[in-house]
């Protein structure tokens, strides 16, 4: 079975006080960090760049893993990974040339996944999944934290982890986007093994919070 991993987005975090949610996540034992980038064109919204992730890095060495909801992503390759990311993931939906966006962050030396809309076929990920570390079935619209799941989008990650079986192919597979305590063993037995959660996590106790959730990844592991 792939590993379970949790990957608590700093989105839904107090940028007031980041570097201390950042040690409490990491002491509970989170994976990842997932950290998630906007232009204000690909979606409506504006995030955070290549500085604050700089600054993270100082802060922790659980892997970064980078979402990009930005157009043409291949345009800020080289600096993503010189900030320190470990995984970049970008949109499907925001290059011309997809096939040379892996190329371009691959030559950095990170990690590429690659990501789709919930409007999305997710059959256009499949020429790509040999080529990839990481597919990202998007669980909301990109955009914002804090909205609800779209329970279809489930639908998706089945299809996708059939293909995966049917193929042979090893991959992980995210999901982002409405996760929380109630939904997330769900997202499992559908076939995700990356989970990012921002509001589930950050919203009350992020320790208690970030260790609920790895007890049940543990239980689920335990009960393959
Ligand atoms: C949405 C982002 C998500 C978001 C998740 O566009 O990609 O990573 O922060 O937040 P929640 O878990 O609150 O939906
Ligand atoms: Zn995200």
């Amino acid at each position: 079975m792939r590993e379970l991993i949790l990957s608590p987005s700093i989105l839904g975090a107090d940028y007031l006080r980041l570097g201390e949610q950042l040690q409490i996540l990491d002491e509970a034992g989170a994976q990842y960090v997932h950290i998630d980038v906007m232009d204000g064109i690909f979606v409506p919204s504006i995030s955070m760049g290549m500085p604050v992730i700089k600054s993270l890095r100082g802060g922790t060495n659980r892997v970064f893993d980078v979402h990009l909801m930005i157009t043409e992503p291949a345009r800020y390759a080289k600096e993503f990974a010189e900030a320190g990311a470990d995984i970049v993931t970008f949109h499907y939906e925001a290059c011309q040339d997809p096939w040379g966006t892996i190329r371009a962050f691959r030559e950095t030396g990170v990690k590429v996944g690659l990501a789709v809309k919930p409007k999305t076929d997710v059959g256009v990920l499949y020429p790509f999944m040999r080529d990839i570390d990481m597919a990202l079935v998007m669980t909301v619209e990109p955009g914002f934290g804090g909205q609800k799941m779209i329970p279809e989008t489930l639908d998706k990650v089945r299809t996708l982890y059939q293909w995966c079986r049917e193929n042979r192919v090893d991959a992980n597979i995210q999901v982002d986007g409405g996760i929380t305590l109630d939904n997330f063993g769900e997202a499992i037995y559908a076939g995700a093994n990356i989970l990012v959660a921002g509001t589930a996590v950050f919203r009350g106790d992020i320790r208690y919070n970030t260790r609920r959730f790895l007890m049940i990844e543990q239980e689920i592991e335990k009960g393959e």
